[in-house]
């Protein structure tokens, strides 16, 4: 038995609701082998129950398939929240409300969903954001119809972009083109981190957040280093991309981000001439999967080929035809979500510090000095903060 066999062992062992094995999000350490009994730590960002003893019996289960006789994983969780929210975590406190956009695949509709919908949100009368945090594949310049626009600069702060009544910046376009293709673990997170602290926006109401497909780095440092008050799902209807939004889901709730629903785009077409709506994929397919996670269908967003050319041409529906039945159907789905949005702070709001990294309180595992968003992090790849942080 030796650590490099355990490793490989444990890297079979998955992140509950995330698509990263415990290994590679850096959670294992302190790997002690005496003959074929073997103990280490797993440092965890969740302290649900749960997700422990789903670690505790898949890592047991594979290190003993890989040849050892005793297992014994020590999981270090952070505490439960408390009260207070002293403990939790918010890199932009001028902001009220943060709503992650996910999808379990890609191309699905993210993007034209967080555009829609934040202007939607700004239509009935709030302060909007919009934050395209898809470092791999930034679309919200475009779709916003300001690709060319260059932010401005102030000191090492970059000011947001305003467009269609709202705030625009989009973390890709700050990188050189291609630069992000090879982050992983520190580095992503390193640079959410270091682009929420430097985009100055305004006192926002809301702000939405498109994120990369998938259930990664990306998506856990985001939950850790603001309050994301609700979660939207973004799905089409066949089977294959239900699945995919099942993880979307899960995530969701390892994370503790109540979700505000589930959009189910693509759901039938509108043909331009006509008018009328056809059955193509399937419509209502996800209803089961909302029931299962008490969550809903807030919208079903057709094909309609002015979805696709106003995300091309940079004139989303929404602001351009209101009164078309795809943008009365964004609209609905926006009014749905701040209603959530009000009740869960009514309730007492949301808190991170159950995602915390296992440092102490008040210290980011993953913080380095903050730079000039144009210098986004030069660390080079398998970059270690040493921390035990599950940022490498
Ligand atoms: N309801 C719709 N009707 C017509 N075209 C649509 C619709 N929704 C999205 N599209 C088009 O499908 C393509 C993919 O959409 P979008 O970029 O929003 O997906 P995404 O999930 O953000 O993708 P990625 O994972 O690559 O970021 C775009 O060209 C978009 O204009
Ligand atoms: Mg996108």
């Amino acid at each position: 038995m030796t650590e490099e066999i355990v490793k490989s062992a444990l890297a079979k062992v998955m992140y509950p609701g995330f698509t990263k094995d415990i290994v590679t999000f850096g959670f294992v350490n302190n790997i002690e082998i005496t003959g074929t009994d073997v103990k280490f730590n797993v440092e965890i960002t969740s302290s649900a129950p749960e997700v422990a003893q789903q670690i505790v019996d898949e890592s047991i289960a594979a290190v003993k398939a890989a040849g050892a006789t005793s297992v014994a994983p020590i999981i270090k969780a952070p505490q439960m929240p408390r009260e207070s929210s002293s403990q939790g975590k918010n890199l932009t406190p001028q902001v009220k409300n943060f709503l992650m956009v996910s999808s379990g695949k890609g191309g699905v509709g993210k993007s034209t969903t967080s555009v829609n919908v934040a202007i939607a949100l700004a239509a009935q009368g709030l302060k909007v954001g919009l934050l395209d945090a898809d470092i791999y594949g930034p679309n919200i310049p475009r779709m916003m119809g300001v690709a060319d626009v260059k932010p401005e600069i102030n000191g090492n702060k970059v000011i947001p972009i305003k467009a269609y009544g709202i705030e625009m910046m989009s973390m890709g376009s700050l990188m050189e083109e291609g630069q992000s293709l090879l982050w992983r673990g520190a580095m992503i997170m390193k640079a959410i981190e270091q682009f929420l602290r430097d985009i100055l926006w305004s006192e926002l109401d809301i702000l939405v957040i498109d994120m990369p497909p998938g259930t990664g780095d990306a998506q856990l440092s985001l939950a850790q280093s603001i309050p994301v008050t609700v979660g939207l799902t973004v799905t089409t209807p066949q089977s294959v991309s239900l699945d995919d939004s099942r993880r979307s889901l899960n995530m969701f709730q390892k994370l503790n981000i109540p979700i505000a629903g589930i959009v189910e785009n693509m759901s039938g077409f509108i043909a331009p001439d006509t008018g009328v709506e056809y059955d193509i994929f399937g419509k209502g397919t996800s209803g089961p999967m909302a029931k299962e996670f008490d969550t809903k269908i807030i919208a079903e967003i057709p094909i309609e080929p002015s979805i696709r050319t106003g995300g091309d041409e940079g004139k989303p529906i929404t602001f351009v035809n209101p009164s078309s039945e795809s943008a009365k159907r964004y609209i609905a789905a926006a009014a749905s979500i701040w209603a959530q949005v009000e009740e869960i702070n009514a309730n007492g709001g949301v808190d991170n510090a159950s995602v915390q990294p296992n440092t102490p309180p008040g210290v980011s595992a993953c913080s380095t000095a903050a730079a000039p968003a144009k210098a986004a992090p030069a660390a080079s790849e398998g970059e270690s903060c040493g921390t035990g942080c599950g940022c490498h």
